[in-house]
């Protein structure tokens, strides 16, 4: 029978591994009482400028929309603790995607009814009816994950409600009267809705996470939701259970021909292990979307195409309500992985955001593929700039001497020059002799990025594992890496977004220099090494 086959995997869901390693554990057990962030804690480990609550723990990001000035971020917060436990969406807002203000709780639980994953949409034309004059409500779908039916090994744990907001995002209710808007129909891991506009049909279009496959729903007031179809029981990755999906209608760049597509983390089973998340190109019918016949060629070949090679980018989507004006598809992930998220040596708060990124969808021939790279709002904070160096030599190469720029706040660009069948290592390193490397192995063809002697990484056998790799396919020659440095993370723009991979680490004193290295020599063009200061426009 289909669901005893999956129970085994569905009890190792993220949910479960996340409140103790599948061990029957309540996740208040396993929090602490929350301790004071030591100034160390804070000088070393607090990211510059990717977002973390000031207490507590955080995973997905929720519900995120445009609307007034504000991008609002939600996501899935426990106060309390510095481990998964009772989720509440907690809340920030920003006017550039980069310098966020963390605002009070957004919407709170019910005893054992913890708010999941969802996703928040502004009702421009009122379809839903919470409108007050004129004003748009937002209306938040999520997740309602009944813990007490959890715990009893009952099948319908999870359903779908909504709460709606009269002061753009602010304050929220529940929609006591009306929910669950979507009843659990006998599947167990059954979450995370993510609501969007589908305009050449006039209806909202619900996808959610249903154990090995996303669901599609539609609507035309939020309220009352109609099934619509399934995808991907037997494509792309299936090494966990699919969660937090993402669905949109974007236009191909440069050109007006427009495309589906459709983001599905997965957990664990990812691109390197543990968390990942992929995607899916295609069209959509208003009820059934289907893959596009080259994409599906290369998630043949490849199992999976990810959105994001790394380890730490995880249960990502993007922003609702961007003005046309605007256009672009903006995107944050969760940057850790549950493998080693809730052991990660910070203690006051746990985890943060990826930077903010666009997507876009590039067409190269028949084939279709999607590119991220950082919002350029994260520009404006550049406050001194070492530029134009070309380096060419043997050896190692010193790219940068410690000192002359902060790189716990840094952005890193260049262009590796007439590659060879080689491989090309990048190493960040401190004065403690810790290191991290990066690179192209130009001979085997993949990115790789290497943490294992960064620092503190024995807090879990898991997140050092094996290295990092992202195989190349076909234009690796242009050799063009931008990388954007925090505290705590790397994350890596290969080729304009074509590649990326997102890491954290946990250095006992911040990298300070950056060197180069090859086997027969290396030439290095356009390195630009901009310093940011986040705290300009304070
Ligand atoms: C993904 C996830 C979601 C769920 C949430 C619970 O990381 O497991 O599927 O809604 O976390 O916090």
């Amino acid at each position: 029978m289909k669901t005893k086959k999956l129970l085994p995997l569905v009890l190792c869901s993220a949910v479960l591994l996340s409140i103790g390693g599948c061990k029957s554990n309540s996740p208040l057990t396993q929090n602490t009482v929350l301790p004071v962030a030591t100034s160390v804690e804070e000088q070393l480990y607090r990211p510059n400028f990717h977002f973390t609550p000031k207490k507590g723990w955080m995973n997905d990001p929720n519900g995120m929309f445009y609307a007034n000035g504000y991008y609002h971020l939600f996501y899935q917060y426990y106060p309390d603790g510095n481990k998964w436990g009772p989720m509440h969406w907690g809340h920030a807002i920003s006017k550039d995607l980069i310098k966020w203000e963390e605002q009070p709780i957004a919407i709170y639980p019910d005893n054992d009814k913890y708010i999941f994953s969802g996703s928040a949409v502004v009702d421009t034309h009122n379809t839903s009816g919470f409108g007050v004059g004129n004003k748009a409500p937002i209306v938040a779908i999520y997740t309602l994950h009944d813990m007490t039916k959890e715990k009893e090994n009952k099948i319908d744990v999870e359903q779908q409600d909504i709460a709606y907001s009269n002061d753009n995002g602010f304050t929220w209710q529940k929609f006591e009267q009306g929910n669950p808007v979507v009843k659990n129909p006998g599947i167990r891991d059954f979450r995370d809705p993510k609501v969007t506009w589908d305009e050449a049909h006039k209806q909202w279009i619900m996808v959610l996470a249903a154990q090995d496959r996303s669901q599609f729903y539609k609507s035309k007031d939020l309220k009352n939701w109609e099934y619509a179809s399934d995808f991907g029981k037997n494509i792309g990755a299936h090494g966990g259970v699919w969660e937090c999906p993402d669905f949109f209608q974007i236009k191909v760049r440069g050109s007006n021909e427009t495309k589906w597509v459709l983001i599905q983390s997965l957990n664990p089973g990812g691109a390197n292990g543990g968390s990942g998340t992929q995607y899916f190109i295609g069209d959509f019918d208003g009820t059934t979307f289907t893959l596009d016949s080259n994409f599906a060629k290369r998630v043949a070949q490849e199992k999976a195409v990810w959105i994001d090679y790394g380890k730490d980018n995880y249960a990502g989507v993007t922003w609702n309500n961007i003005p046309n004006a605007d256009g672009r598809r903006l995107f944050i992930g969760w940057m850790s992985n549950w493998e080693y998220a809730q052991q990660v040596p910070t203690n006051a708060w746990r985890s943060s955001t990826t930077i903010a990124r666009e997507i876009q969808l590039i067409k190269k021939g028949d084939n279709f593929s999607l590119i991220s790279n950082p919002v350029k709002e994260i520009n404006e904070y550049i406050s001194k700039t070492i530029k134009g160096k070309s380096l060419k030599g043997e050896g190692k190469l010193s790219m940068l001497k410690a000192g002359k720029i902060d790189l716990t706040q840094a952005i890193i660009e260049f262009n590796l020059k007439n590659l060879k069948q080689d491989t090309y290592t990048f190493t960040l390193s401190n004065a403690v002799g810790e290191f991290l490397t990066f690179g192209l192995n130009n001979s085997d063809h993949y990115l790789f990025l290497d943490r294992s002697k960064s620092g503190k990484t024995d807090f879990s056998d898991k997140f050092v594992g094996s290295f990092t790799k992202a195989t190349l396919e076909g234009n690796q020659l242009e050799g063009a890496f931008k990388i954007i440095l925090d505290k705590t993370s790397i994350e890596i723009f290969y080729n304009n977004g074509e590649k990326v991979i997102t890491e954290i680490f946990f250095s006992n004193q911040p990298f300070t220099s950056i060197s180069a290295s090859s086997n027969e020599g290396i030439e290095i063009s356009n390195l630009v090494i901009n310093q940011l200061d986040t705290n300009k426009n304070q």
